[in-house]
């Protein structure tokens, strides 16, 4: 059976971190190791997804072209997994033109057998931008759970894949104006008439796939709708007809993406100068199987909607036989976020410990069935107590042991093995096979406690027969446990290689043996180590102290601190009006008094002040991007807004009793820019939004007669 084997392509949109490597990239990288090791024809294909959003609003906050980004974390993410040891076949793009001409040809095959159509239908435009909101072009309301700035395409907040057209209150993300919706044609994939062809695929592959991607699957299988693919954008592979409804149009991006798990495929057989070789892979269902390792976000993307647009072509592409998704990797009981803070830079994290050290934390803790995280104490947990005390304790004991006592040669087992010896070497043996069969199901957990069982065997074998003692009370004996011990720890090196690929290989030098690893096929019996020289033996992990933990969980901290305090800066609002009678008190507390008016400055010379006072005032316009009800204030609005360049401030401001939230978005006003920071109601304003005051208390903004730039300033 030959296996090709893919990871979702990784967004080129910042570099991967250990959630990503722990859902889609580890996993599969252990089951191929592992399938070649088993001498499995094996093809691994991976890429970079590079269309989409994102990946513009990235580029243009830079002032580059999206492509000029793309190829940037191409390159970068290229390296984090050569850095891992994660070894694709072929690291492709999306980018590339082969990959737009087979997603084009694939949607007219669809469209040619009926399975595409055109519809116009409302979808969302800004009219001062003029253009589409597509996906995460606008924000808005979400309409599951509130969230006030969800994308159009999801909530970042309770993680539903959202209808941009159900938004609340949907507006500009560029701009902040209202949204419109406009009638504009679209194609859908018609995954209701492709039921003939879905219901038996799936039914047949639920006799495979795991709970919790059937549990997926089956939140869109019943109620199938039609699946729309297009979008009005200038970034993205182009809709190829020549007709007018398709002007501006491009593929969405999760029709595109998957379809580059073939384009790579078909650039690795270019590569190799067997151009169609790529058809043996995809075109042969009966000897080859598709398995797609992902993260559980992307499921619905990969057993219902790309089976489908296989389904729906003339040939017979495979469909993905497991898609062994993972749940997510966190990191110190919180989500991964950049913006906040809350990362590991993984280069850095790389200068000071090996990556297998990385590989054996995240594949112990592989979230496989339910979420996990990544915690310094217990990567320090692993390291030291596993790769240290279990597996680095075993190998140095007895590659130690024959250099120094034995002269560096493997000893012959002199004597016959005693039970101790045959249990240990039999039950390492058998915790082999079991790694083996753990794997084939895609259990890198378990088979990583196999793995410390090995160790944990030799180990006990080393007390139980102390060759220490009988070395020279019986030298046969202890020429027979050493010779025993180095098989075994062979054994660990071969199944620790899928795992800790370059640790397993170091071993295996140290172990005296020829060539690489993988020279060894995984059920290979393994020749008599006697007489092997051993070589030099080399160190490869460190023990990680306290103290560093402690330093990167305390810098972790202090870095998000650091990061919400500058993003909720914000300018200081009117003081809530105790007298006032909108002002809520507090049931049965006490009112208090009423605070003294403050003592206007007399009219006349007295109050006058000196050019260089007014000066020192950095008055400015601002556009209002979001708008937001501070909870518990009935007076304020959190307002998020744009200064010079295209920089963001946050401002609390006393106006919400005068101006609805739609009023204020998109607008422009007056802001005094350099008022000291305060903290109000819990959020840190930065500034102050400038207002008349009308006699009853209210307030009226200011608006240049014109309009404005962002950052104009005002003297
Ligand atoms: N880029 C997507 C993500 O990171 C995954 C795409 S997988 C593919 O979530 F199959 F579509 F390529
Ligand atoms: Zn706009």
């Amino acid at each position: 059976m030959r296996y090709l084997v893919t990871s979702a392509l990784p967004y080129a949109n910042g570099p991967v971190h250990f959630g990503h490597i722990a859902g889609a990239y580890l996993p599969a990288d252990i089951f191929v190791r592992y399938k070649r090791l088993r001498r499995e024809e094996i093809l691994f294909i991976c890429g970079t997804d590079e269309h989409g959003t994102p990946i513009t609003f990235s580029a243009q906050a830079e002032g580059i072209a999206p492509l000029a980004y793309a190829d940037r974390y191409h390159e970068v993410i290229k390296g984090q997994f050569e850095r891992l040891a994660i070894e694709f076949d072929n690291f492709s793009r999306t980018t590339l033109p082969l990959h737009h001409e087979l997603t084009q040809q694939l949607f007219l095959a669809l469209l040619k057998n009926g399975y595409i159509f055109e519809k116009i239908g409302p979808a969302l435009f800004c009219p001062s931008c003029k253009k589409g909101l597509a996906d995460r072009f606008v924000v808005g309301t979400c309409y599951v759970c509130g969230f006030d700035r969800a994308r159009g395409d999801e909530c970042q907040k309770c993680g539903t894949a959202l209808d941009a057209l159900r938004l609340a209150d949907p507006r500009c993300k560029t701009c902040g104006t209202p949204a419109q919706k406009r009638d504009t044609p679209n194609w859908f994939v018609d995954l209701p008439k492709l039921r003939p062809k879905i219901d038996p695929y799936l039914t047949e592959a639920f006799t495979r796939w795991k709970e919790s991607v059937k549990g997926e699957v089956n939140k869109y299988w019943t109620d199938l709708r039609p699946w729309v693919i297009t979008r009005d954008l200038d970034w993205g592979v182009r809709v190829p007809l020549e007709t007018e409804d398709a002007r501006g149009k491009v593929f969405y991006v999760w029709f595109d993406a998957p379809i580059g798990y073939i384009s790579s495929t078909i650039e690795w057989a270019e590569k190799r100068g067997k151009k169609d070789s790529w058809r043996d892979w995809w075109l042969d269902r009966k000897n080859t199987r598709l398995i797609h390792f992902i993260g559980k976000d992307n499921i619905v993307f990969h057993t219902l909607r790309w089976p489908a647009v296989l389904l729906g072509q003339d040939e017979p592409y495979l469909v993905p036989h497991d898609v062994p998704a993972n749940e997510f990797y966190n990191l110190e009981g919180a989500k991964w976020s950049k913006g906040e803070g809350w990362y590991i830079d993984f280069f850095e994290f790389l200068e000071k410990y090996p990556a297998d050290a990385l590989r054996w934390t995240i594949a112990r803790g592989a979230p496989e069935t339910k979420d996990s995280e990544f915690t310094w104490k217990d990567f320090q947990a692993k390291v030291n107590a596993e790769l240290l005390g279990n597996f680095g304790n075993f190998a140095s004991r007895v590659l130690k042991f024959v250099k120094e006592k034995l002269g560096g040669n493997v000893p012959q087992a002199r004597a016959p093995l005693v039970e101790h010896e045959a249990i240990a070497l039999a039950k390492a043996q058998k915790a082999h096979d079991e790694i083996g069969r753990e794997l084939d199901r895609y259990g890198v957990r378990a088979a990583c406690e196999r793995l410390l069982e090995i160790g944990a065997f030799g180990n006990k074998l080393l007390e139980q027969r102390e060759p220490w003692k009988t070395l020279k009370t019986e030298p046969d004996r202890c020429a027979t446990t050493l010779n025993v011990a180095v098989k075994i720890l062979e054994v660990l090196s071969l199944s620790l290689f899928p795992f800790c690929p370059r640790t397993a290989e170091k071993l295996w030098k140290q172990l005296g043996l020829d060539g690489k690893v993988t020279d060894r096929a995984w059920s290979e019996p393994a020749p008599d180590p006697a007489g092997r020289a051993l070589g030099e033996i080399e160190h490869v992990f460190k023990k990680v102290e306290d103290e560093e933990v402690a330093r990167e969980v305390a810098a972790l901290r202090a870095r998000a601190a650091e990061r919400a305090q500058k993003e909720t800066r914000v300018d200081e609002p009117k003081k809530p009006d105790a007298t006032s009678p909108a002002s809520p008190a507090t049931p049965g507390a006490a009112k208090p008094a009423a605070p003294a008016p403050p003592a206007k400055p007399a009219d006349g010379p007295k109050g006058d002040i000196a050019f260089e006072d007014f000066a020192k005032l950095d008055i400015k316009i601002a556009k209002v991007l979001t708008c937001a009800p501070v909870a518990g204030a009935d007076k304020l609005y959190q307002l998020e807004i744009e200064i010079e360049g295209g920089a963001k401030r946050t401002v609390v401001s006393g106006i919400r009793p005068w101006y609805q939230e739609t009023d204020l978005v998109g607008r422009e006003v007056v802001y005094l820019a350099n008022l000291a920071p305060k903290k109000i109601r819990g959020a840190m304003s930065q500034g102050m939004i400038l207002a008349a005051r009308t006699p009853d208390g209210g307030a009226i903004l200011l608006k240049p007669e014109k309009t404005a730039f962002p950052g104009s300033k005002v003297s």
